[in-house]
């Protein structure tokens, strides 16, 4: 459930009409519903009640500071994957100790921020990192608490770019390499094995594949023990899928159910990443309709926002739901078309043979489910500046991202010494 709704025919964000945003930011823009994060929150906290979990959301379904300092405030921790996002979720708010590093290639810089910071746990997935965080840590004279990430080659059946727990994907340590890892950490300097961590995908709708791969996991708990480590945290990565158009994804109580049932009795505290089952459907991206281009038999409505906004549609063909922020009559007729940006390339469309009421100029469309993977994913492509950012909580709302600007695009950039060498805003400040 979210809190996206028609009220008097307007779609409302919680208790403001999107209507009343938009003219007062400006589009594209994206929107999200701080009662729609809490609720997301709570339902997958309430799913494991009774459960010695920790929740580390994971940023990067959505790094904006106020969407992490909401969930800090409900006891989330955070799953990070760069320094960046390492940053970005202690200056909103999250304790060090709440905080797992993942990722396939953490660099030299990233693990001695995170060491510096005094984080809860690295999950580790190559001895080469091992290695390398030994040194640090032993050099800094703190101990790295850490899991292995073992890749259970489990398929979870979603798209392939968003699959990541089959042998083929790079993500992970295989058993029974990780073994030797594990061995290897126990008599490393600075190094103190804590857990094991697994995170077979993204996007999953049904609970079969995480039940094979917790299966095959517990498992592995069992014989680490054998060997002598002190197994007491299990990290079960993200990956609950949300519904997009039509998909029946398994609620999160379905999912926790399950979770009691694989690991009964396996003694850990339990370590969950969610991303987008928290995120996903908290947010929209609003934008406004430029042209209906009718043409060749079809009708192309060409919006402000584009994929270098919402990229989704274009790379994984993925589907969400469009609707007009003013609700059409009950009897308005529909019409197929392609609803599409303004970027250069022909995959710039947001869904194909949609069937929308008769929109023109001005109008404003809302594409949903953009709260996870949205801005996150956006770029300067086509010299696009980023989208706003705005949050709503009940009747008001709040700047959360400005719009980016020109300048600031123009910036970063500078014109080398033997093309006449000037910084791209001096000159235009010069000018
Ligand atoms: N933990 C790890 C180690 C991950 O790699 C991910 C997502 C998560 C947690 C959170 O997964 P979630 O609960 O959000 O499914 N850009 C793609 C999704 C990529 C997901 C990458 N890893 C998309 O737009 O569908």
């Amino acid at each position: 459930m979210d809190h996206f709704a028609y009220r008097d025919g307007e779609l409302h964000a919680e208790d403001v009409p999107v209507a009343r945003i938009a003219a007062e930011v400006g589009t594209p823009f994206f929107c999200y519903s701080t009662a729609t994060l809490r609720r997301h929150y709570s339902v997958f906290s309430d799913a494991l009640a009774g459960v010695d979990a920790t929740i580390c959301y994971a940023v990067k379904a959505n790094a904006n500071l106020a969407v992490i300092r909401t969930l800090a405030q409900l006891g989330a921790g955070a799953d990070v994957v760069s320094g960046g996002e390492l940053e970005r979720a202690l200056t909103a708010g999250i304790a060090p100790e709440h905080v797992v590093f993942s990722g396939v290639g953490k660099s030299r810089n990233e693990l001695t921020l995170a060491l510096d910071a005094r984080i809860g746990q690295f999950n580790i997935e190559s001895a080469e990192e091992l290695e390398l965080l030994s040194k640090l840590a032993a050099a800094a004279d703190v101990t790295a608490r850490v899991a292995v990430r073992v890749n259970p080659d489990v398929d979870a059946e979603t798209h392939k770019k968003i699959s990541t727990g089959r042998h083929k994907d790079k993500f992970g340590i295989p058993w029974p390499e990780a073994r030797d890892v594990y061995a290897r950490g126990a008599a490393l300097p600075g190094i103190e094995i804590i857990g094991v961590a697994v995170h077979i995908g993204s996007q999953i709708t049904t609970l079969k594949p995480f039940e094979t791969a917790f299966g095959r996991i517990v498992d592995i708990v069992g014989r680490l023990r054998a060997d002598g480590h002190d197994i007491r945290r299990l990290d079960l990565g993200g990956g609950l899928g949300v519904p997009y158009e039509s998909e029946t994804p398994p609620s999160p109580a379905e999912y926790g159910e399950m979770v009691r049932k694989v690991t009964l009795g396996v003694g850990c505290e339990l370590v969950f990443e969610p991303g987008r089952v928290i995120v996903g459907n908290a947010g929209v991206l609003v934008s406004r309709v430029l042209y209906v281009k009718n043409s060749a038999g079809r009708t192309f409505t060409v919006l402000d926002a584009a994929m270098n906004d919402l990229l989704r549609p274009s790379l994984y063909n993925a589907r969400h739901a469009i609707l007009p922020a003013r609700e059409p009559a009950a009897d308005a007729e529909s019409l197929p078309m392609d609803i599409v940006g303004p970027i250069c390339e022909s995959g710039d469309v947001f869904a194909r043979d949609r069937p929308m009421p008769p929109l023109v100029t001005d109008d404003l469309l809302v594409i949903r489910t953009a709260g996870a993977y949205g801005a996150v994913m956006s770029s300067n492509y086509n010299g696009r500046p980023l989208a706003a950012e705005v949050l709503v909580n009940g009747d008001v709302f709040e700047i959360v991202r400005r719009h980016q600007t020109t300048a600031e695009m123009l910036g970063l950039e500078r014109i080398p010494s033997w093309l006449g060498g000037f910084d791209a805003d001096r000159e235009r400040g010069a000018a």
